[in-house]
């Protein structure tokens, strides 16, 4: 059983998936008929639904990827293939606290809340209040509630950090002016890593880590994701790829100096 305002993926025989949000005595319209979202609420996961015209859908709740590749979203967000990287790298884990900038859409921000796993605590720095508001609204979506270890703060994170964090993510374009601000924003032995389209702006940064003298282990790295067809004796890479996203920069705080 679904329960109504949850939100479920129909997915047809052509792997085509419809995120929707489930209404009580609403329809789900597609080129085959439609289906009525009370007869959808009445299934459960793994379940198959025709629509009236017979076309199949397969429904079930959204993955993590489900989510943030088929909501419409306000800002570009970071992908998973990245998101997990970043995970990765920072050594993200439960009961750390925890500071990434900007939000954005909050992509980044719902794969740290659900390592953190209820535990700890996640900050977000975000300058602007409309991206602070709107992701404060994806994230609830997908986890059914506010989670009580996540704050989001309207600011510059260029101004400084409050407090101490064990790890730092960030997507903001110019991460080399929130470096002064990790000599106590960031505790020694912490974790740091950045999300940057461009290899100028990773020349920019890295050169600020080396600069500031409290910083090790700085590696640059971009991750890539090659998807293969495998169908009867057709084995082979897929004709497309997934082109860049960004570089990954990741760097261990030393005692300060
Ligand atoms: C690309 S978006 C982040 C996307 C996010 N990582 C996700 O996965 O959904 C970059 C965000 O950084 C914010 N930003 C830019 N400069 C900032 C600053 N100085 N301090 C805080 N946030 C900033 C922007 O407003 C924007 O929301």
């Amino acid at each position: 059983m679904f329960e109504f305002n949850s939100i479920v993926v129909l997915s047809d025989k052509k792997d085509k998936q419809y995120m929707i949000t489930l209404k009580e005595g609403a329809r789900f319209s597609t080129q085959y008929g439609y289906i009525e979202h009370n007869d959808i609420a009445a299934l459960d996961e793994g379940d198959i639904i025709k629509s009236t015209l017979g076309h199949p859908y397969l429904v079930y709740k959204p993955t993590y990827m489900d989510f943030v590749m088929n909501i419409k979203r306000q800002a570009q967000i970071i992908y998973p293939k990245d998101a997990a990287a970043m995970l990765m790298w920072c050594d993200v884990a439960p009961n750390q606290k925890i500071l990434e900038s900007g939000i954005g859409q909050g992509a980044l921000s719902l794969a740290i809340l659900r390592a953190l796993a209820g535990t700890g605590s996640l900050t977000s720095y975000e300058i602007r209040a409309d991206f602070a508001e709107q992701s404060a609204k994806f994230i609830k979506q997908f986890m059914g509630e506010t989670p009580a270890n996540h704050v989001i703060e309207v600011r510059s994170i260029y101004d400084g950090i409050d407090g101490t964090y064990d790890r730092v993510l960030l997507d903001l374009p110019e991460p080399w002016h929130v470096v002064p601000h990790l000599k106590t924003g960031l505790k020694n032995g912490g974790l740091i890593v950045a999300y940057l389209p461009t290899i100028l702006q990773v020349k920019t940064y890295v050169d600020a880590l080396k600069e500031c003298g409290y910083f090790s282990d700085i590696e640059t790295a971009e991750f890539t994701r090659r998807p293969w067809k495998v169908d009867g004796m057709s084995v082979r890479p897929e004709m497309w790829i997934y082109n860049h996203s960004a570089f990954l920069i990741s760097a261990r705080k030393l005692k300060n100096i």
